[in-house]
């Protein structure tokens, strides 16, 4: 994949927000450096206020960069020309919720320079891309959250852009809504779109993303594969055991690290690593069953909090 062109380069950007009067100019990036290659669903993730909407606002050419250099599908983000190949979802999209989601995706699709002829067809073609054909012709207003943000994506899409971005797509939605949005992005990839999603919910990140750049406090602290993060030595592991006598218990006390819980004759336990050889002999020699063995890796949500930590919270 690393022979992949990239789609979005960014290099040495910085950017400062001026403070009003009596009040401090904010650093929101310092040298940010990262890329996207072509084809991947790439993660930009970071707590609240680590700059992604900033960054994100940049590649868009809403705003202006102070220094560095940021390009997108090989052209400057001040160009405006290549945007007919991007498509974007914005942080908190605002549509007239007195339309419907038809009206709103034909408005667009013309904006977007999308032909009169052809604009009905790909209307209809992005609602059914959604799971929104039955919502058509109801007015935004009573969509839920979740619809909401599909009608948001298939904005981002009436053009058939090479390059997706979305700002925060799943914020604010139940875990059914995350999922709907989930396989819209995998779609999109599907597809051979390139998606670059900015988010701060990690259990997102680990089932979707190739790859992922996270910042914190407006610096880039990891760019690569998020689960290459995660592949930490074990240190515990976790074992269940049905079957199991009282004295097996006794005799397992001491090698147990993070207390033994259990019901009946079903316990679960967590050991040393190197322990589990042991615990589990022992216990089969007691005839106890074996339910699973599960050893603990780091995860991204305790390497993200590390992060957090060392760059201290805002
Ligand atoms: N227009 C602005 N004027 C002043 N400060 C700003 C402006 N826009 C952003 N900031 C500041 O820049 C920093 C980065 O903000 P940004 O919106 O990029 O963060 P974010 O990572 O998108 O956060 P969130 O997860 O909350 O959306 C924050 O400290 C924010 O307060
Ligand atoms: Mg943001």
């Amino acid at each position: 994949m690393s022979e992949r062109r990239a789609v979005v380069s960014v290099e040495a950007l910085s950017k400062q927000f001026q403070g009003g009067i009596g009040r401090r100019a904010k650093r929101a990036l310092r040298d940010v450096t990262f890329s996207v290659r072509e084809g991947e669903i790439f993660g930009f993730v970071g707590p609240n206020g680590a700059g992604k909407t900033t960054t994100l606002k940049i590649l868009m050419g809403l705003i202006r960069a102070d220094a560095g250099r940021a390009t997108v599908l090989g052209h400057d983000v001040r160009e405006t020309e290549f945007r007919r190949h991007v498509g974007f979802l914005p942080e908190a999209p605002y549509f007239y919720d007195y339309l419907t989601g038809r009206e709103v995706l034909e408005f667009y699709a013309r904006v977007c320079g999308v032909e009169r002829a052809r604009r009905r067809e790909r209307v209809e073609t992005l609602l059914e891309w959604v799971g929104l054909s039955h919502a058509g012709d109801a007015r935004l207003r009573t969509y839920s959250k979740g619809m909401l943000q599909r009608v948001g994506i298939a904005q981002a899409l009436v053009h058939d852009p090479q390059v997706v971005f979305l700002d925060e797509p799943m914020s604010g939605l139940d875990p059914i809504g995350r999922k709907e949005i989930r396989d819209l992005v995998v779609r999109l990839h599907a597809e051979g779109k390139t998606v670059f999603m900015n988010t701060h919910i990690l259990s997102d990140v680990e089932m979707l993303c190739h790859r992922v750049a996270i910042i914190v406090q407006g610096e880039i602290r990891y760019e690569g594969d998020p689960h290459a993060m995660l592949e930490g030595e074990v240190r515990d592991t976790d074992v269940v055991l049905t079957g199991v006598a009282p004295a097996l218990i006794e005799s397992l006390d001491a090698s147990v690290q993070g207390g033994l819980r259990g019901v009946g004759d079903r316990i679960e336990l967590r050991v040393p690593h190197k322990a589990v050889g042991d615990l589990l002999g022992k216990a089969l020699a007691a005839g106890a069953e074996v339910v699973s063995v599960s050893p603990r890796r780091a995860t991204l949500e305790s390497l993200f909090l590390t992060a957090v930590e060392q760059g201290g919270r805002q």
